[in-house]
């Protein structure tokens, strides 16, 4: 495999955000009595806010009018920001800005992949905006993970073809989304969903982009 291109999500695999969602779906499932913990949650990774609103409400068999669908939305977005609001370089995972500068010294171009409407936002808080030449996000497909589109759209902005490409996912919804689209899929971190990508590593320490040079 020739690799031109890197295809990051961004929650759980470039920053630990993923926690901070799970918290705030929390405050909203305690809200509505539904019981969710951290396993139920692996169900609403990787998909778009209002998605997860209906995977959650589905599995409390909960109904609610769209006015309180919209509240909801609103005060999950406002609580997790509220979470996020001293994001920094800290919280950049382990051996991802090692590989960010050695993909960038080697020409190999980046994007990200990420459902996430605030992903602009965290990569600016992160420092790391300039190191993608495309950022996909929830504000710019028609069709959320699992759906390809996303990252059919960063390849495409990359001026690369799939099969010169790697994404990295963290998420059920994103490896589905990435394997649809043809890609190369490594999973990152989550022991969870290991088995459903090309590859599984713990961490971000253990991809060299050398291997597959
Ligand atoms: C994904 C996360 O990256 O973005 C999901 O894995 C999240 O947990 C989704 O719900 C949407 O994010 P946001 O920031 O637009 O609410
Ligand atoms: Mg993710």
């Amino acid at each position: 495999m020739t690799i031109k291109g890197l295809i990051f999500d961004l929650d759980g695999v470039i920053v630990n955000t993923e926690h901070n969602h799970f918290l705030s779906w929390k405050a909203i499932a305690d809200k509505l009595s539904i019981s969710f913990t951290e396993r139920e949650n692996e169900q609403l990774k990787g998909i778009s806010r209002i998605d997860s609103l209906k995977v959650l409400l589905k599995m409390g068999k909960v109904e609610i009018s769209t006015n309180d669908f919209d509240a909801l939305i609103l005060e999950k977005n406002e609580h997790y920001l509220a979470s996020i609001a001293d994001l920094s370089e800290k919280d950049i995972l382990p051996g991802v800005k090692v590989l960010l500068e050695d993909a960038q010294s080697k020409g190999i171009k980046m994007a990200i992949g990420s459902s996430s409407k605030n992903a602009r936002f965290i990569l600016n808080q992160l420092g790391l905006t300039d190191y993608f030449e495309a950022i996909i996000d929830g504000n710019g497909v028609a069709h959320p993970k699992p759906h390809p589109e996303v990252f059919l759209n960063a390849a495409n902005e990359l001026g690369l073809e799939i099969a010169n490409c790697i994404v990295f996912e963290d998420a059920e919804s994103g490896i589905e989304a990435a394997l649809k689209g043809g890609f190369y899929v490594v999973a990152v971190g989550n022991p969870h969903v290991a088995d459903q990508a090309s590859e599984f590593i713990p961490s971000m320490l253990d991809f060299n982009v050398e291997d597959y040079a």
